[in-house]
Parts: C-alpha cells; structure tokens; sequence
C-alpha cells in the first residue's frame, strides 16, 4: 500500500495557509494511503522557543489533525520526538550530504538573514525532514509549495544512498497543491508574502481565531486598485488569493465566485468570505475543544509513536548495516 508522510512545526498558532495548503489534504490521503503525520517539534527547536508554549503548541497541533478531519484510528499521529529514530538517522544522513546543497535552501537565507546568532541546526533543518520522509518508505509528501526545495534535496540524499550502498531508500514525490488550489496561501496585509504562523496577526487567520477575530482580519485585508473581483495573480495578487481562499472554504470554482461578485465591489465580497471562513472553522474549533480532555490526546500520540517506532527503526537498521555500524 502507499504511504504517505508530512509534518508540521509547533512553532507558532496554525493558520489557514497550514489548514489550505497541506492539513485539508492530509485528511483526504488517509482514505488512500497508510499515513503517518507528525507534530515536528525538534524541526521547531531550530529557533528559540518558550519550552511552556513549545509544550502547548505541540499538543495543539496534534488535536488540531484530528479536529481539521485526520483519523487517529485510521492514520498515525505521532510526536517527532518520541521516535529516536528520526535524530539517529539525521546524523546518518548528514554524513551523507553536502555543505553546497544547504548553502543552497531558500528558506535557510531567508530565515537567517539579519540575524545574529543563528544555529547550526537551522542550517541541518533539511536532513532532519528528509530523515522524516525517508524513515517511512515514504511515495508521496503532501505539503505547500514553500517545502518544495527541501522535498528535491530529500531525494537527491534518497537517490545518492540508493547508487552508494543498494536499495535503502524508497523516493519520495511531493504533492503540491497548484497556487489557485492552496499551495501558497499570501499574507492578508501583504500579498507578495506568504502566510506564515510567526507573522504578525492581522496577517493571517488563525485556525482557532474567534469569528469576530476572522471578520475583523477580513475587513481589513488589504485589496488591490480598482474594484473588480476578478482572478489575475499579476495585476490583483490580493484579490486573486481572498478568491482562493474564498473557493477552497465553499467549494465554488474561481471562475463562479468572479461571476456573482465582478463588478458589484469588494466590500460584499469580503463580508462573503467571512462567513465562508467562519462556516469551515467553526466545526474545527468545537472538536478541537473536544480533545481538550486531560490524557486524551496524550493517550493518541502515545499508540501513534508505539506504531511508527518500529517502522522507522527497520529502516534506520537497514542503513546502520549498509554502512558499516556494528
Ligand atoms: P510548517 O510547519 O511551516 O507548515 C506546515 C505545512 O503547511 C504548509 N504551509 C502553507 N501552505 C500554503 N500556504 C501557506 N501560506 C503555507 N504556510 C505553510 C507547509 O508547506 C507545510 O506543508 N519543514 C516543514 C515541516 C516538516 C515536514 C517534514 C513536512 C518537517 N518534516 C516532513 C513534510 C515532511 C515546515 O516547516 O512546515
């Protein structure tokens, strides 16, 4: 059977971009596929984290699968952490690759750009996700477009250990969500920028925001010039991804949605796409509330590390050996 792997950093309050981009999709692949999804908290100590709210966030997350539609009994929910695996064959794989091909990650720049102190496991944060991937003899990888690079260089390492030592690896393809279908959600008040979990507030919607939160973000997303609400990423990148949203929350196509609104202006458009916002996360909201019950979700993440455990360590083994680890 396939098998499909992701993961996500309990680094910040999950936003609809997380929800649109990957998490919505990662309910549909466990009807297809045997899945395995992970709260990434070691990929989250790559920066400075408060280890209260890093203790928070990670059980947020996981309760958050399961409330966005992922079936604890059908897919396995597990903490990164709790499988020693994926730290063991991170070192593995690190021997394994090169400096040039980190030098070469966008998201390395990007995030260390400007800042002083900056660590070395920001800059192996790679290695780590293609240890992920590879430990579960992963076919496909649902993320957003912004993990594309990360998911080349976890099969250039998948390839060059399969040429060195033998079959070890299976190579992983990713699954990225075309931009009009959620593949890279923008910022609310800056549509050049993609919406991201550490940004500041007004510019994203978080999965758990109230609904007089998510009118109030909506109201005052920023538009583009003219009035005309119509799909077209270079001349109304704004308007283009409150469209995408508005679709992929209604499930009416793009073309429709600048049918009923073109020319009638942005104001009843957005006040629209507040409610459509509301309706999808307002019964995510109620069963995340639900999984807030002491031991609960503690009890879920348990069985799921007690089921990927072995599996990553069959395939851990199978490297160890190639390589020469007694
Ligand atoms: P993270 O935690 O930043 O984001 C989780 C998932 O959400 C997607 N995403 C978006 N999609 C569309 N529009 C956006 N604005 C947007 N923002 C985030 C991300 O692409 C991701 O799929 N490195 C990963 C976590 C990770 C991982 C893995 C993923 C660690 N190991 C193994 C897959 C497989 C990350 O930082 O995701």
């Amino acid at each position: 059977m396939k098998r499909v792997f992701s993961g996500v950093q309990p680094s910040g309050e999950l936003t609809l971009g997380n929800y649109l981009g990957a998490i919505r999709n990662f309910a549909t692949f466990q009807h297809q596929a045997e899945c395995f999804f992970s709260v990434v908290d070691l990929h989250a100590l790559t920066v400075p984290q408060d280890p209260g709210n890093l203790r928070r966030r990670t059980h947020d997350v996981a309760k958050l699968f399961i409330a966005c539609g992922i079936d604890p009994d059908v897919a396995t929910i597990f903490i990164q952490s709790h499988v020693g695996a994926h730290a063991e064959l991170t070192w593995l794989l690190l021997c394994l690759t090169y400096m040039g091909e980190l030098q070469r990650m966008t998201q390395f720049k990007e995030k260390s750009q400007g800042k002083e102190n900056v660590s070395a496991a920001l800059f192996t944060y790679p290695v780590l996700m293609a240890a992920d991937i590879l430990l579960y003899d992963t076919h496909e990888v649902p993320v957003g477009e912004d993990q594309k690079q990360h998911l080349e260089l976890t099969r250039d390492i998948a390839i060059r250990v399969n040429n060195r030592f033998g079959e070890v690896f299976v190579v992983p393809e990713p699954y990225i969500p075309p931009k009009n279908t959620g593949g890279r959600i923008m910022s609310l008040t800056d549509p050049t920028k993609k919406m991201a979990k550490s940004a500041d507030a007004n510019s994203s919607i978080a999965l758990l925001d109230p609904p007089d939160v998510i009118a109030k973000k909506i109201k005052s997303a920023v538009t583009d010039s003219g009035r005309e609400v119509r799909y077209d990423e270079v001349e109304k990148p704004a308007i283009s991804n409150l469209m995408v949203i508005y679709s992929l929350c209604s499930g009416d196509s793009l073309d429709d949605i600048a049918a009923r609104y073109g020319t009638s202006g942005y104001g009843k458009f957005k006040k629209d796409l507040a409610d459509v916002v509301i309706q999808t996360l307002t019964p995510i909201q109620a069963r995340y509330e639900e999984l807030s019950e002491p031991g609960v979700i503690e009890s879920i993440l348990a069985a799921g590390a007690a089921k990927a455990e072995p599996i990553a360590q069959r395939t851990l083994s199978r490297l160890q050996d190639k390589m020469g680890i007694v």
